[in-house]
């Protein structure tokens, strides 16, 4: 098990071509994840709002990414149905040893929403 610290990227500036453009689901998608892990000991797993992760198209979109881990980019995710599982999968993230996490062990979201995975630097 690897303990590093995951930093949780979420866009906050996506929105969905068919809500009001004064709404923000990243924003949104943000502020529930801060309090999904605001409600658990978690310190080893911090939610950071970035404001493009230049996936636009497949809002919303997140990043996960840790020191000599794998990071990834997700997207397609919704503030109403994934705040659950964004978190569940951030936490295993943060178990693996590389941040490849295994297919079955992912929700599906994920499996969907993969758009990128980037190497890490010091590897
Ligand atoms: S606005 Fe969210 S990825 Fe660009």
């Amino acid at each position: 098990m690897d303990n590093a610290p995951v930093t949780l990227f979420v866009c906050v500036s996506c929105r969905e071509a068919d809500t009001n453009p004064e709404i923000r689901p990243g924003r949104l998608l943000m502020d529930r994840i801060a309090a999904a892990l605001e409600a658990t000991s978690e310190t080893r797993l911090v939610a950071k709002s970035v404001e493009c992760l230049s996936v636009c198209k497949r809002p919303c979109t997140i990043a996960l990414a840790a020191e000599s881990k794998w990071t990834y980019v997700i997207g397609d995710l919704s503030r109403d149905v994934h705040v659950d599982e964004i978190v569940a999968a951030a936490l295993r993230y943060r178990e693996s040893e590389t941040g490849i996490v295994p297919w079955r062990e992912r929700p599906q979201s994920f499996r969907k929403g993969v758009i990128a995975r980037i190497p890490p630097l010091n590897k």
